[in-house]
């Protein structure tokens, strides 16, 4: 059986019962690097995720009798790493995906702000459709290094819209910082980490 599991947004105190559970159960780990690290030790059989997610799907396949579980950080089905699975490993293997707490999730509550009608979407290894995103009120992201919330805030300045920024940054963990700012002022280009949440301020 394959597991694909929401492990929360990294500190262990967010992972539910039914992870830990699931974690327990299996025989083999296979995460990324801070995600594995979120593990408490144990001599279960390991694999790295790497760029090379065709090594990852031939690793599942040869091994495809044991019980294997992915952790997926936040939650499985934002932005994570289930579509590809179910996509290339739907139809020859049984797969179970374990609901997690979401870094958007975990940002809404930091920020003490409701998720109602928010639009959902990811510059994280990706060229967004911003004008699509921008026909938005709200609006939760995630992020990565090449398109942050600078880069982002630039394509809401170019169209003269105005949203208030709320950054989340390495959420959940001792180092979290929550920043709330607006596009017109974010000058800072260099972030942690971060999901970053959308207002828009209307004329
Ligand atoms: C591939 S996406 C996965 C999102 C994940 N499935 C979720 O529900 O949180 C990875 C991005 O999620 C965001 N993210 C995940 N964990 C985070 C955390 N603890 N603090 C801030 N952002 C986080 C960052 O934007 C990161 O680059």
């Amino acid at each position: 059986m394959l597991y694909i599991v929401g492990i929360g947004p990294g500190n262990r105190k967010y992972m539910t019962e039914i992870a830990k559970d699931v974690i327990d159960r299996s025989e083999i780990v296979i995460a990324g690097k801070r995600n594995m690290e979120s593990l408490s030790e144990n001599n279960k059989e390991k694999f790295y995720l790497s760029a090379d997610l065709k090594e990852m799907k031939n690793y599942i396949i040869d091994n495809k009798q044991k019980d294997i579980v992915i952790l997926a950080s936040g939650d499985p089905s934002i932005y994570g790493i289930a579509s590809y699975i179910k996509r290339e490993l739907g139809n020859i293997l049984d797969i179970e995906v374990i609901s997690g707490i979401s870094s958007i999730q975990y940002a809404f509550s930091a920020f003490k702000l409701d998720m109602n009608d928010v639009y959902i979407s990811s510059s994280h290894g990706r060229n967004p459709n911003y004008n699509f995103i921008f026909m938005h009120d709200k609006i939760a992201m995630v992020t990565d290094k090449n398109i942050g919330p600078y880069e982002i805030s630039q394509e809401i300045r170019k169209r003269n819209l105005n949203y208030n920024i709320y950054i989340g940054e390495n959420l959940s963990y001792s180092n979290e910082i929550l920043t709330i700012t607006n596009s017109n002022e974010i000058n800072r280009k260099d972030y942690d980490m971060a999901v970053i949440i959308l207002m828009k301020i209307k004329d």
